[in-house]
């Protein structure tokens, strides 16, 4: 337990609390920022919302993402080897997969192991992509998910782990290399890996990303208080905060916030807390990093692998780097 959830305004508990409950207690409940994770943007109404992001004319990301894998599949089946084990961390609605499977469903010897947490994805996903190659869904976190995977290897197979659409940029930078180095352990010498990334750029387009016009991606932030609400019985009051997207240059993140537009206090039964919220004071729901390309390439080598290619769009900085296991794990060396 996290000494915050000693806290004075900490409730007796009835029952032993959910994942959930106790994140959103611990993110809450804290004397200093006050953070939820952003995984749990993404429950059923959440994962519409992205949805609709992702069509979002001002938020170009998801669209670079597909146009590079549309143009590039075949350059990049090209690089791969002919016997494949893919799995994908995080297979979302499986459509932007689903052009880079065709392509190399069409030259090689493909199994196919979609990983999610949510049994909702991965049924879309199989919906999706069935018609192409042998699919075998993997509900779990992401290292489980390799780990059930790949122990499914046959002889022969080499695998390809697929982690697109920039959800590495979730990770600061620190966990990411970490969690690449976890990826990389699992790995033997020449299997590769497709990291999706956005690039650093313009301040003023990032901004516009993160917090359009229209309101969809307030929406799937407010959804979030909506969530807790729904499942933790608490009592937001959605019209006492405001979306906010900062841009953190440092760290070249962008950072989404819940801004309280007025003093206030909210019980959360779920969570068996009251929460206080300064007229002013924000919950920081997302963080969104941001890699140029010499960065990415240095991530590689400190994770253990080297680049085979990178493919950047230019209508909206975003880069696909194909990456292959190093032959000796560089990932416990400091990195250059
Ligand atoms: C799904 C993590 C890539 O960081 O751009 C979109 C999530 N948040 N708009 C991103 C998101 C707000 C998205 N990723």
């Amino acid at each position: 337990m996290r000494p915050s959830a000693l806290l004075k305004t900490a409730e007796p508990l009835a029952a032993p609390l959910s994942e959930f409950a106790r994140d959103v207690r611990a993110g809450l409940l804290t004397a200093g920022q006050k953070r939820l994770p952003e995984k749990y943007l993404y429950d059923e109404l959440g994962s519409v919302l992205f949805d609709a992001i992702t069509l979002v004319p001002e938020y170009g990301l998801t669209r670079a993402d597909e146009r590079l894998l549309a143009a590039h599949a075949g350059a990049i089946a090209r690089k791969l080897p002919k016997w494949l084990l893919i799995v994908e961390l995080g297979c979302g609605s499986g459509r932007k997969t689903s052009s880079l499977l065709r392509a190399l469903c069409g030259s090689k010897q493909v199994r196919y192991f979609p990983v999610d947490v949510s049994p909702a994805a991965l049924a879309l996903c199989e919906r999706q992509l069935a018609g192409l190659c042998e699919v075998h869904p993997v509900r779990g976190t992401f290292l489980e998910g390799i780990d059930a995977a790949l122990g499914r290897r046959t002889a022969g197979e080499r695998a390809l782990v697929l982690f697109l659409g920039g959800t590495i940029g979730n990770f600061d930078r620190h966990e990411a290399r970490r969690f690449l180095g976890a990826v990389r352990s699992r790995l033997r010498a020449g299997d590769a890996l497709l990291l999706g990334a956005d690039l650093v750029k313009s301040i003023e387009t990032l901004l516009l990303a993160y917090d359009d016009p229209a309101g969809v991606t307030a929406a799937f932030n407010l959804n979030l208080l909506a969530r807790i609400n729904r499942e933790l019985g608490g009592d937001f009051d959605l019209r006492r905060f405001r979306h906010v997207a900062r841009y953190d240059e440092r760290h070249r993140r962008i950072e989404m916030h819940l801004l309280a537009t007025a003093a206030q206090r909210v019980s959360i039964p779920g969570a068996g807390c009251t929460v206080h919220l300064r007229r002013g004071e924000t919950i920081w729901t997302e963080s969104s990093y941001k890699y140029t390309e010499i960065e990415l390439f240095e991530l590689s080598r400190s994770s253990g692998f080297e680049v085979v290619n990178c493919w950047t769009d230019r209508e909206w900085p975003f880069a696909n780097s194909l990456w292959r296991a190093a032959r000796r794990s560089r990932a416990a060396e400091p990195s250059v």
